[in-house]
């Protein structure tokens, strides 16, 4: 099988590290990629938000199948452009994809298929925002309708910073908050079968102990030994099964990767958000615990024969990845920093240890940082305490000019 892997974060470099070990998979392309993902895939160049030219690309690579990696592409519509082209295609339509890119119309399918989640108002004039920031007081959770890299949402405390982000939106979301740990669950969907992978915790927040502003993800664990081990059981019963039933009776069937961002409350599991593809980084811990290979499982996802697939197979090994970012990141990164001790991590820590390129570059014959997350940083080991130590023995010998990270990635998971 000929794959091509839109994207070039560390999510994709999971991917394409995982469909690299699958021996079902004969050659495998990426676009356009990163500094780490060319040492597994074949690197094109591609604006990844224009559909003709993935599509090109894919006809041209004569490609089996391809995955869409990030939100951006999907929203556009770059999955519909290669499936008419007559590609399968591991994403969601333009239309399903809207369960991420409009969190109004993710509520108003949620309502339709009894799905728990929030309460919440959708508001767009000032009276609409200050009744429903009242209605529910502190603390105020508002989000942006659309599309906003991670930064749409502000949780306060404070109504006048409440006040201030809503109405800086076209349309807004206002809605309670949930308190409660927060867990991601995937689920691969042909629009109708459903089969969960297993949770994962990320860390939104820039640094320990939850301070600091939010970031796309700093760091992510699995499995989550907190965890009820009936939740995925329920979210698929109460969460994913019935999300994907009503889009297809919808007439707009979703296909690909399934996100649910859950709260887990005092009063049971509600839906923070749906994201339409894999997260990052989660995906990296999850991928690194799947046993099944993956390739045949998202063909099958994208052709509609998902139910020929049996159950996903699983490691008992414990995964943590540690987010390396940029100084100054999640405001405007320094980039362009020469980044050291990639070898080291490749002689001294592999198998168990081994670094997924976000945001990098090559340039001559150094690897320079290229954006905000430059690279996440997986270890697996018998359990979490294994798993973060040698994680964060590989993110000791990495030197980056400037950077962060988080020193506390599944560190209460793993004490108990
Ligand atoms: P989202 O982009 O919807 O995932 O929101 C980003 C983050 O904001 C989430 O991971 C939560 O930590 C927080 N958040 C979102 N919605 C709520 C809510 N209703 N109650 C509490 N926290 C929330
Ligand atoms: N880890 C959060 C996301 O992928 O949106």
């Amino acid at each position: 099988m000929k794959v091509l892997v839109i994207g070039g974060g560390a999510r994709e470099h999971a991917l394409c590290r995982s469909l690299s070990l699958d021996p079902d998979v004969t050659a495998l392309h990426c676009a356009p990629g990163n500094a780490g993902i060319a040492g597994v895939a074949e690197l094109h160049p591609v604006d990844a938000l224009d559909g003709a030219a993935v599509a090109a690309l894919a006809t041209g690579l004569q490609a089996d199948l391809v995955v869409v990696g990030p939100e951006a592409p999907l929203v556009a519509g770059v999955a519909d452009a290669v499936r008419a082209a007559g590609i399968a295609c591991f994403g969601p339509s333009r239309e399903a994809a809207q369960l991420e890119g409009s969190k109004a119309f993710a509520k108003e399918v949620m309502a339709s298929a009894n799905v728990p989640t929030a309460r919440s108002y959708v508001c767009t004039t000032p009276e609409e925002i200050d009744e429903a920031l009242d209605a529910f007081g502190a603390p105020y959770v508002v989000k942006d309708d659309g599309l906003a890299a991670g930064k749409g949402v502000v949780v306060t405390g404070d109504l006048e910073k409440a006040r201030e982000h809503a109405l800086a939106c076209e349309r807004v979301v206002i809605e309670e908050y949930l308190d409660g740990p927060e867990v991601s669950l995937f689920a691969i969907t042909d629009g109708e079968t459903v089969l969960p992978l297993q949770p994962a915790q990320d860390f939104k927040r820039a640094l320990d102990d939850d301070e600091g502003p939010n970031t796309g993800g700093m760091g992510a664990y699995s499995p989550l030994p907190w965890a009820d081990p009936k939740l995925v059981d329920e979210v698929m019963a109460t969460v994913l099964q019935p999300t994907v039933d009503e889009l297809r009776r919808r007439g707009t069937p979703f296909a690909g990767l399934l996100y649910a961002g859950l709260a887990i409350t005092s009063r049971g599991v509600r839906v923070i958000e749906f994201n339409a593809r894999f997260g990052d980084p989660e995906t990296q811990v999850v991928l690194a615990r799947l046993k099944t290979p993956l390739a045949s499982v998202l063909l099958n996802a994208a052709r509609g024969t998902l139910d020929i697939e049996p159950p996903l197979n699983w490691h008992d090994d414990a995964a943590v990845t540690v987010v390396i970012a940029s100084h100054n990141y999640p405001d405007t990164p320094r980039t362009g920093d020469p980044i050291e001790g990639l070898d080291a991590v490749a002689e001294q820590d592999s198998p168990y240890a081994y670094v997924l390129h976000a945001g990098t570059r090559q340039e001559s014959d150094e690897i320079v940082s290229a954006g905000g997350r430059v690279l996440s940083v997986t270890a697996t080991g018998a359990n979490l305490t294994q798993a973060r130590e040698r994680a964060y023995a590989a993110v000791g010998r990495i030197r980056l000019d400037g950077s962060q990270h988080r020193t506390d990635i599944a560190r209460k998971a793993a004490e108990g």
